[in-house]
């Protein structure tokens, strides 16, 4: 459970979590510790690689909320500095398994994670492990742009200055941060304005910005372009690939062009009714995006992308 310390020190949920997620941290939320790992056969895929740092390792990962299951038997790796995107139509469960990777469920009513999810190894999810920190380094960008009602440059110093960072240092971090994010040439001059006075498609980037200004080492990325005109979005899609080569991202998107263009890795999940008539999520099939997009190894993947499905 988050308490008020977590919330005071607490950075990048802080800077990310919008006030109606914030208004649900009293709630009970059970976390299931990992089950030890049984020993079994490896099974080659095209996918491994022993190059490819992992980031995040997801065993038999099952999300329930007030014990019904919204989605099971989630087994992927996200590798460092790769963009991953999930696919799938909605209600499929991908912002549920995209809220495990920083312990985001920790603030959902009801929410139960069970099976094991690694972070560079550890137990994301183990009794030693500090939830406010995990949220700093795993940052977080909604699907509609949630600046505060804080100026422009307060917006992005807001975390860094909760963690401690002196007075003297935070113009130098809200000018690296706005530039990482594609902001700064655009806002420079009007750092005293409202971050709400900005467009759309300038909040979005504020609030990437907002997210990088903690030095994260991850950015989950829920549809942050679902709201933006084409051109916007394009901007948005250039940045993640120029974020790439320094940050590990996870999207979600519905767009599937956008899965294509941008992300290395896909995973497709759906939904199936199982056998007492209830709607689970599944992960169908991951793989190098190019080959999911254009080898799908599933017929529901290939369904689902050439738009017979879902
Ligand atoms: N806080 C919650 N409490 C109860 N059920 C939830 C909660 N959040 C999600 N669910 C349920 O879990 C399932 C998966 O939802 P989720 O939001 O992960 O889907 P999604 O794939 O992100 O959908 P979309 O594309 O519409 O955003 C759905 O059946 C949804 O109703
Ligand atoms: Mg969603």
């Amino acid at each position: 459970m988050r308490t008020e310390e977590d919330l005071a020190t607490n950075v990048a949920s802080v800077a990310t979590v919008p006030a109606d997620e914030m208004a649900m941290q009293s709630v009970d939320v059970e976390v299931v510790v990992p089950a030890p790992e049984e020993p079994e056969a490896e099974v080659p895929s095209e996918r491994d690689d022993p190059a490819r740092e992992l980031v995040f390792e997801l065993k038999d990962l099952e999300v329930r909320y007030s014990g019904n299951t919204a989605i099971r038997e989630v087994n992927l790796d996200i590798a460092a500095k790769e963009i991953t995107a999930f696919i799938g139509p909605s209600g499929c469960g991908k912002t549920t398994v995209l809220r495990c990777l920083n312990r985001m469920h920790d603030i959902t009513p009801g929410a139960q994670v069970i099976g094991s999810v690694t972070y560079h190894g550890e137990n994301l999810y183990g009794p030693k492990v500090d939830a406010a920190e995990v949220r700093r380094r795993i940052g977080m960008v909604f699907q509609k742009a949630n600046p505060f009602p804080k100026t422009i440059f307060d917006n992005v110093a807001y975390g860094p200055k909760i963690n401690g960072r002196k007075r003297s240092e935070l113009g130098d971090i809200v000018e690296h941060a706005l530039t990482r994010a594609a902001l700064w040439d655009e806002v420079k001059d009007k750092l005293k304005h409202s971050g709400l006075s900005l467009s759309g498609g300038q909040q979005q980037r504020l609030c990437i910005a907002r997210a990088l200004a903690v030095e994260p080492d991850v950015v989950l990325m829920d549809e942050p372009c679902s709201a933006l005109d084409p051109i916007a979005t394009a901007r948005i899609e250039d940045l993640m690939d120029e974020l790439k080569r320094d940050f590990t991202i996870v999207i979600v998107t519905h767009n599937m062009q956008q899965a294509a263009r941008v992300s290395d890795r896909t995973a497709f999940f759906t939904a199936e009714v199982d056998d007492a008539g209830r709607r689970v999520g599944r992960l169908v099939e991951f793989d190098d995006t190019e080959k999911l997009f254009t080898a799908p190894g599933d017929p529901r993947t290939e369904g689902y992308i050439t738009g017979r499905f879902g």
